[in-house]
């Protein structure tokens, strides 16, 4: 039993498998936080309320209930707590945005309750979920908190529906789903920044006291700060110590806010807010109307940010990402690096017979195949296909290609405008455009209004003609902008704070049709490479294009940081770049950094020398191998990119650890020849291994105490090792 009500104390209990959630509530009306943390028998479940002067309180309760400094599950607007909240509210009759919610009832629902429009981790026969009810009795608006519980993966989730009841127009002026007060300070917070072809570098830093948050306002979870972070203990390393993980299932923009409270004399208070923020999010809700809010994610380990990192990679790939289309993943060849927009029928049937001899399993055809789309500034939204460059039609050189002994993906950027288009010159009303003010231009494209269900409509039938009767075995869904003047003309002007997150919910329209549609076929999300990296995305996508950055100096840092919250079956990553892969020495390189995830080629191999591309037929089969352990084995970060210049490690263990694939990366030529020691703490200790890439014997006793990988003087350095029980 995951979740636990005790009518008579009014206190709720969460329970995952190796921790728990405890809930009271104060004088029977304020939700309160007692206790997240470890499982144990008897949790230290205390109210926190301390009075430093200053802070107010309701006359009924006195100084024994403070608001400000007690641990709240679900802060508002105005009545005491001067802390950032998860929720305001502003009554349109009144103007006044105090709101005092307290509790109505409590239930228990077995599964969980789906999020209308967003998507949302699915249950399963384990997933319980709590109802908290509660009420604002002035504008009687009904607000239920909701705290689903995936035990086998320690994860909680968190989002809410607010219901107006009241005969006034209510607005949501900040919606957080997820709201966790700590009572303690001086953690640090691991955060993800960077910019297109550099996403998610590890970044660790002491919290300071105060308002510390990240967030993206640019209408995509975007490649400058993921919205996945960990706050841990000064102490905490990869394999000790306490950690709390953090994430938001979502693509558009977002806030994580980190509140550390002043100094109360002893008592300190961590806030941890994480949703759709105040800036790019504004809802009215009329009477009678609901908003349910997305969904957002917390785990705790006093194992580590690595076993916090597991517990996400778990709960990804059980509740979040679509069922596997394939018994493997396909490894794909991709024409854009190779061509760029330069692609024709004769050359991709020619491209994809050398897919097929070199034993890769599919070919994908970038970007450049319809309308004027002959370079990145026309045709965009045109998506019929250029007959110049496919003069009989998609459906006979789909065939042909498939006749090579290949499967077929395309590429698609359904949110995206070209000005010199025929969808820009008849629908110039069709893109997000503030009334008053020009369009911003990025890569010559404009961003269609996904909030206009005219618009979705309108991708959703040109994309059923254009691929109907073709055959389709993949997609790669490409967004390459962020939006601004953001503004929807089919909304009208109070509810256009709403146009950021409705654009949202039409992506999210069309990515359903398109499953629905091709149920059989994969879905690779792209944006810019690994711009929308986030658990939105995940739910429609098996994978995502990590980075349009290839060159192994990068990638391994873009990699390393990817892997904190997010499962490497979900880190696509290609070997490409002809000229160095004509090097064995780096080609070899390149196909280790990518073996972090699931691979593929993007170069033209129709240049390369057939002792190359026999290479690459050994490559493919060699991942074939550990195919199984990267995409569902455990990972273990051993070094980090950040902290050991440039040398990342880390290892694949499979769950009977049968199994361990340990990957030894160095980007740098080091003159000193360090000396590292890695310990294999999931080894099986009873067992003995051989390491069949070097036939060595080690016991299972051994590798947990560690082994010593030396770096080399050279740069593009790896060293492999494939432990197999005896
Ligand atoms: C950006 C993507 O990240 C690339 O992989 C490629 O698909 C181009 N767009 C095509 O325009």
């Amino acid at each position: 039993m995951s979740v636990i009500i005790n009518k008579k104390d009014l206190r709720f209990t969460l329970k995952t498998d190796n921790t728990m959630y405890v809930i009271g509530v104060r004088y029977g009306k304020f939700p309160v936080h007692l206790y997240y943390g470890k499982k144990m028998k008897n949790p230290p479940v205390d109210y926190h309320s301390v009075s430093r002067g200053f802070e107010a309180y309701y006359e009924e309760y006195g100084e024994e209930f403070i608001p400000d400094s007690e641990t709240m599950e679900f802060p508002f607007f105005g009545s005491g707590d001067y802390r950032a909240v998860a929720l305001k509210l502003r009554n349109g009759k009144t103007g006044g945005d105090t709101t005092l919610f307290t509790y109505k009832n409590a239930k228990k629902i077995k599964g969980r309750v789906d999020i209308p429009g967003v998507p949302c981790a699915d249950a399963d026969e384990n997933t319980e979920t709590l109802e908290l009810a509660l009420v604002d009795e002035f504008s009687n608006c009904e607000l239920k908190l909701y705290y689903t519980v995936f035990p086998e993966s320690d994860v909680i989730s968190r989002y809410f529906v607010l219901e107006n009841n009241s005969d006034s127009e209510m607005s949501i002026e900040k919606c957080m789903s997820l709201s966790l007060d700590i009572p303690k300070a001086d953690f640090d917070m691991v955060s993800f920044y960077g910019a297109h072809c550099r996403e998610r570098k590890f970044q660790r830093q002491a919290t300071i006291r105060g308002m510390q948050s990240l967030y993206s306002r640019r209408g995509a979870s975007s490649h400058q700060l993921n919205p996945f972070m960990m706050l841990v203990d000064k102490k905490t390393t990869e394999e000790k110590g306490e950690a709390y993980g953090f994430n938001f299932c979502y693509s558009g923009s977002f806030l994580d806010e980190v509140e550390v409270s002043y100094y109360y004399g002893g008592v300190e208070r961590t806030r941890v807010l994480v949703g759709l923020g105040q800036e790019c999010f504004k809802w009215l809700l009329k009477p009678g109307e609901k908003f349910a809010s997305p969904e957002a994610i917390v785990s705790y380990s006093d194992k580590g940010m690595g076993q916090v990192s597991r517990n996400m990679h778990r709960f990804i790939r059980k509740h979040i990402l679509p069922k596997e289309p394939y018994a493997n993943r396909p490894i794909v060849l991709n024409s854009w690096e190779a061509f760029y927009f330069d692609i024709d029928a004769k050359l991709m049937v020619a491209f994809a017979k050398e897919a097929a001899k070199y034993d890769m399993d599919m070919l994908v055809m970038d970007d450049g195949w319809f309308g004027a789309r002959i370079t990145d500034n026309a045709g965009l939204g045109d998506w019929y296909e250029n007959k110049d460059r496919f003069p009989e039609g998609l459906k006979p050189f789909v065939e042909e290609v498939k006749a090579q002994g290949v499967k077929f993906g395309i590429w698609i950027e359904p949110e995206m405008v070209n000005p010199d288009s025929y969808l820009y010159r008849a629908h110039p009303d069709w893109i997000l455009q503030t009334p008053g003010y020009k369009p911003l231009l990025w890569r010559s494209q404009y961003v269609l209004d996904m909030a206009n269900p005219e618009v979705v409509q309108y991708l959703k039938d040109s994309f059923a003609k254009v691929f109907k009767d073709v055959s389709i075995d993949y997609f790669k869904w490409d967004m390459n902008r962020h939006l601004t003047t953001v503004y929807s003309n089919a909304l009208p002007p109070e509810r256009q704070g709403e146009a950021s997150y409705r654009h949202i919910l039409g992506v999210y329209e069309l990515f359903r049709w398109l499953r629905e549609q091709y149920p059989n076929a994969m879905i690779e999300n792209c944006s810019g490479g690994g711009g929308r990296y986030d658990l939105g995305m995940m739910k429609y996508s098996t994978q995502i294009w990590t980075s349009d950055n290839t060159d192994p100096k990068y990638r391994t840092y873009i990699q390393h940081g990817s892997t904190f919250g997010y499962p490497t079956a979900t880190m696509s990553c290609h070997v490409a770049h002809v000229e160095d892969c004509r090097n064995p020495r780096f080609l070899d390189y390149r196909f280790r950094v990518a073996m972090n995830g699931p691979i593929g080629y993007e170069l033209d191999v129709l240049q390369l020398e057939d002792s190359i591309k026999n290479t690459m037929k050994k490559q493919v089969a060699e991942f074939r191998c550990y195919e199984n352990l990267i995409l569902r084995g455990d990972f273990y970060r051993l070094l980090n990119p950040v902290e050991n210049g440039s040398r990342y490690a880390y290892y694949f263990v499979n769950e009977d650890k049968s199994q361990i694939l340990l990957t030894y990366l160095q980007n740098e030529g080091d003159p000193k020849r360090t000396k590292f020691k890695l310990k294999v703490s999931a080894a099986d200790k009873n067992s003995v291994y051989i390491d069949r890439l070097s036939d060595k014997k080690i016991t299972g006793a051994e590798l947990r105490a560690g082994i010593v990988v030396e770096s080399d003087t050279e740069e593009q350095y790896s060293k492999m090792f494939w432990f197999c029980k005896e």
